[in-house]
């Protein structure tokens, strides 16, 4: 499990005009200037419209840029909308799907998540891929059997060779942005289970190569412990990915 590398990503959500993103760009290139880059992999999903601006910052940095969605069309009648063709151009290497807040708050569900990953592949960027259970589903011990439907719907149709190059994030919806985490132990165990059905999925050698990182409240603090779990490939940041110390002080720690 250590041969994965660990990917660190800041999801800023809807935060940050175009000056404060870059001023936080600039800050967090030089604090992780020294990072080892062969093991420890950053990136920053900064909104739509200062992705491009925050491109141009990290040109010659090894920090990675992300969008937070993308419709699955490739062009065409769809106001409001930005298609995954648009992120590859801007510079973009990841695309987060189905973030909770999305399946909350916009109606995301597991087929729409499936069909704006085939979106990100086409374009050749790689998918981040959220799952998550509730408070009420984890209480009702849903936790594998909901956090396993949202991974099968979105992994639907494509082929080992492709999700080699997916991220999974698990990020149980009751741990974002409260400053409840998941004990190591608890995303452990999720981690662990969606690797086995990753296994059952695909293969072996599949399942060992696809990131999934932990999301929901990782801080400076905490990230050392969840990064040191062996499936626990990196971490989804969203509060603390808004501080440049917090952020690279969370990437040391992996
Ligand atoms: O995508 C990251 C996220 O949902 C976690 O947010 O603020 O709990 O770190 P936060």
């Amino acid at each position: 499990a250590q041969a994965r590398r660990k990917l660190i990503a800041g999801n800023w959500k809807m935060n940050k005009t175009i000056p404060e993103g870059l001023a936080l760009v600039r800050e967090l290139k030089g604090l992780v200037a020294s990072l080892p880059g062969d093991r420890v992999e950053l990136a920053v999903a900064p909104p739509f419209l200062s992705l491009q601006a925050v491109a141009k910052e990290l040109e010659g940095s090894a920090v990675k840029l992300a969008a937070q969605n993308c419709h699955w069309e490739a062009s065409g009648a769809y106001t409001g909308e930005v298609s995954a063709q648009m992120l590859k151009d801007v510079g973009c290497a990841y695309v987060i799907v189905g973030h909770s807040e999305r399946r909350q708050y916009f109606g995301e569900t597991d087929e729409t998540v499936n069909k704006r990953t085939r979106a990100v592949v086409g374009a050749g960027m790689s998918p981040i891929i959220c799952v998550g259970e509730t408070l009420a589903e984890r209480e009702a011990n849903r936790t594998l059997e909901v956090v396993e439907r949202q991974v099968a719907g979105a992994l639907k149709g494509f082929q080992a060779a492709e999700v080699a190059g997916f991220v999974l994030a698990y990020e149980p919806v009751w741990a974002i942005g409260t400053g409840r985490t998941a004990t190591s132990a608890q995303a452990q165990e999720v981690h662990r289970a969606l690797r086995e059905q990753l296994v059952r999925l695909y293969d072996r050698g599949t399942a060992d190569r696809v990131l999934i990182q932990y999301g929901g409240s990782v801080k400076p603090d905490n990230a050392a412990e969840l990064l040191g779990q062996p499936d626990v490939d990196g971490a989804l940041v969203g509060g603390a990915s808004l501080k440049a110390g917090d952020f690279a002080a969370i990437a040391k720690g992996g």
